[in-house]
């Protein structure tokens, strides 16, 4: 894999079902982007143990997302989809960078602090999940890394951790740099709130027509009898404003229609990678897995030697 490309890396976590917001904030710009560089796609499944403690659950999360990853466009042969859970150099820079942090610079994470709000435990893990993200990143010396508006601060905080490193023991660890669309922002999800996985409040990327109509239905509005503010949010991602705008100006204060619309939309957006998705077996996704495994280890075994000698624990 040694070549003069840029490394792009992302991952997203199987901490449920994926929906439109992690499409369009992460999984697009990958897809998109992604045959230009030297491409890593990762299940980040040790941070979604942060949020999930059903082991059944996790363990369907993880074919799934990979399934998700295959369907929308990926190509195992040009990128390496592994996952976080199959290479241990992720939880031991993941501790040599926890040291290298304070936990009042912790504190700041919007991220942590919204998820403690909205009732999530507040366990170490979740706390320190900023840091794991960061040896993600800085083991594959990754150059970009492309994520939704609301992992702008992790990108920070990444940066921050590795160069925290380098100050203390010479330039060994890469500074990444985030990818943000723009004009996508935070998708909202069906109660008006950040759209996530661990909120119940998602529409599915991949959902039947019926979970999408029944998700739709349920978005909150105003009563102000103007835009549906919640719903635009959703529609304009998948059609031009220009041609949104004439649409809404005319079924002005009908949500119910504007609702349906959407519905039609986001069906035939959807259907197509319905269908394909469901040609994807179990057996395939363990196969890339495997595949993906090998291919990650390599790059990140060699940062981890480098990191090793520089603290100092290379005998
Ligand atoms: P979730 O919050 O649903 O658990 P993750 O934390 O796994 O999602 O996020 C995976 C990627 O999807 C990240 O890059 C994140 O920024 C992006 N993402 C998640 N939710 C949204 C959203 N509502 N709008 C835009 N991007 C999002
Ligand atoms: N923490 C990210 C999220 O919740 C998911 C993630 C884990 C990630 N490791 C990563 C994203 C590395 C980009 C790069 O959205």
């Amino acid at each position: 894999m040694s070549n003069s490309k840029k490394r792009l890396l992302t991952g997203l976590q199987s901490s449920g079902t994926l929906h439109i917001g992690n499409y369009f904030g992460a999984l697009k710009p990958f897809v998109d982007t992604y045959e230009e560089y030297d491409s890593f796609l990762m299940v980040a499944d040790y941070h979604a143990l942060t949020s999930l403690r059903d082991p059944q659950a996790l363990h369907n999360n993880i074919i799934s997302v990979v399934k998700d990853y295959l369907a929308v466009g990926v190509d195992p042969a040009k990128a390496v989809i592994f996952r976080q859970s199959d290479n241990q150099d992720h939880l031991e820079l993941g501790w040599v960078l926890n040291c290298m942090v304070t936990v009042p610079f912790l504190m700041q994470a919007h991220s942590y602090k919204d998820k403690v709000a909205k009732g999530l435990d507040a366990n170490a893990g979740l706390f320190t999940y900023p840091i794991l993200q960061a040896a993600d990143i800085a083991l594959y010396d990754t150059d970009i890394v492309p994520v939704g508006e609301d992992q702008r601060q992790h990108i920070e905080y990444a940066r921050e951790a590795v160069s925290k490193f380098n100050r203390a023991y010479g330039d060994y660890l890469k500074e990444p740099t985030e990818m943000i669309l723009n004009g996508v922002g935070v998708v909202p999800g069906t109660d008006g709130q950040k759209m996530s996985k661990s909120y119940g409040n998602t529409i599915p990327l991949f959902g039947s027509k019926e979970e999408i109509e029944k998700a739709v239905m349920s978005i909150v509005t105003d009563s102000s009898g103007e835009r549906p503010e919640n719903v635009y949010a959703i529609h304009r991602l998948l059609k031009p404003t220009e041609e949104l705008d004439p649409i809404y100006e005319a079924h002005k204060g009908r949500y119910g229609d504007l609702k349906k619309l959407l519905i039609s939309d986001l069906e035939a957006f959807i259907a197509p990678l319905r269908k394909k998705r469901n040609e994807i077996t179990d057996t395939e996704v363990k196969s890339v897995l495997a595949d993906g495994a090998i291919r990650a280890k390599t790059v990140s075994g060699a940062t981890l030697l480098k990191v090793r000698q520089a603290i100092g624990i290379a005998l």
